[in-house]
């Protein structure tokens, strides 16, 4: 079977790396991918928001699977426009992408599922985004209603925060259209995971959890990032919690979103806050994390194609899901200066001798193809050090030995991935 692959990150080289695995996969074609998803796949120079290009593509090359990767696409609808000319894409409808693609809606079907969340508002009015802060007091959450490529939220400590995160969005517009409309929300405390499920629609089976590290720095500090590390499975997520956050926040969604005509396909990601064994939802995202992603391909071992074209063809039910028993880890290297303002170009060195330790496998992230050869990094987020261990321990310290082969000066990584899973 001919599939194709969007996007062109971490996330989506590991989904390569697991889809060239599948006996089912014949052909495998990359938009646009990187040098990394290269050694995997055929690369197509077309971009994840083209979706006209992508649906032609696929079309003149009798694709029979496109695995949509980012969230903007499937928010844009390219899995509606490819199923209109009869092709399986994998990835929820743009009316099921709403779940991430409007906070305001999510937040609506949450409280319509009785899936337990903060308490919230939303607000088109600043004025009236203001009262409702000054009514509930600080700490308080201010979000942009749309996609700001995971900036469009503050977490504010004070009173004064929250009300000048409001004139942020709605007067300077900061986001643009995302911040037209702002959801104010109840902050929540407890330790945060990522918990993912695969839905055909009817039927949701959960896949593993994961946690990340937002922060840029050691310790949990400084600025937010995409992600600068992950493992699986996530201690604080124990059975007992996995079945609530299963019973709780992932099947009255998939319920409630069939009967509103919206049935959900795909990868459901749901990012909860769990508090003394209680989870609660923090947001959907209709999409694997990134770095999440490459943690889950690396303890998968069932087929993942299988999967998902169960999940396109409302077949789910009945399918078993099977791990290795080795927990993943992985060490995001980034551009210095990310998330903040950071050069491109430069050479990164040792690859070869990085990847050859055992259990590592590197995905790229923001590379591109230098001449004669040599990989240069091309973004923030570059590389993604993966290594499965017989514990987290040795998981942790095969990724780290990798990183310290690796010849890149202009790059960093944060030294704690995994802390608090590790924490005694
Ligand atoms: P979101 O994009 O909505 O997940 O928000 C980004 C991050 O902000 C989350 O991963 C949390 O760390 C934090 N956050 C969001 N909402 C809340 C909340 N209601 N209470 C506490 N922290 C939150
Ligand atoms: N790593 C968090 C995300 O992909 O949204």
């Amino acid at each position: 079977m001919k599939i194709l692959v969007v996007g062109s990150g971490g996330r989506e080289h590991a989904l390569c790396w697991a889809i060239r695995r599948s006996p089912l996969c014949s052909h495998l074609l990359a938009a646009p991918g990187n040098p990394g998803i290269g050694q995997l796949a055929e690369l197509v120079p077309i971009a994840a928001e083209e979706s006209d290009a992508l649906v032609r593509f696929a079309q003149s090359q009798h694709v029979e699977l496109v695995v949509i990767g980012p969230e903007a696409p499937l928010v844009a609808g390219l899995a509606d426009r490819l199923a209109a000319v009869g092709i399986r894409a994998f990835g929820p409808s743009a009316d099921a992408a709403l779940l991430e693609g409007s906070k305001g809606f999510m937040k609506d079907m949450v409280a319509k599922c009785g899936i337990p969340s903060a308490a919230y508002g939303r607000f088109t009015e600043a004025e009236a985004a203001k009262d409702f802060i000054r009514a509930k007091g600080a700490p308080i959450v201010v979000k942009t209603d749309g996609l700001a490529a995971g900036k469009g939220v503050v977490v504010a400590t004070s009173l004064d925060e929250a009300l000048a995160a409001v004139d942020l969005m709605m007067a300077e517009k900061a986001f643009g259209a995302a911040g037209e409309e702002i959801v104010i929300e109840e902050f929540l405390e407890g330790e945060e995971a990522s918990f993912f499920a695969i839905v055909d629609g009817q039927t949701a089976l959960p896949l593993a959890a994961a946690q990340d590290h937002k922060r840029v720095g050691d310790g949990d500090q400084g600025p937010n990032t995409g992600g600068m590390g992950a493992y699986s499975p996530a201690p604080v997520v124990t059975e007992a919690v996995a079945q609530k956050i299963m019973d709780r926040c992932i099947l009255p969604l998939v319920k409630g979103m069939a009967e509103q005509g919206r049935p959900y396909k795909g990868v459901l990601f749901a990012g909860v806050m769990i508090k003394d064994g209680e989870p609660k939802l923090l947001e959907y995202n209709v999409r694997f994390g990134d770095p999440e992603c490459q943690v889950l391909m690396a303890r998968l071992d069932s087929d993942i194609v299988e999967l998902m074209l169960a999940a396109c063809e409302t077949q789910l039910a009945g399918h078993r899901i099977a791990w290795r028993p080795q927990p993943a880890l992985v060490v995001v290297m980034a551009a210095k200066g990310y998330p903040g303002a950071y050069r491109k170009g430069s050479v990164i060195g040792g690859l070869g001798g990085a990847a050859a330790i055992e259990g590592v496998t590197i995905f790229h992230a923001g590379t591109k193809s230098g001449e004669d050869g040599r990989i240069l990094a091309n973004g923030g987020r570059v590389l993604g050090i993966t290594a499965i261990g017989s514990d987290l321990a040795q998981a942790q310290s095969r990724a780290y030995r990798a990183v310290d082969r690796l010849d890149w000066p202009d790059g960093f990584c944060r030294r704690d991935i995994g802390w608090r899973a590790l924490r005694g």
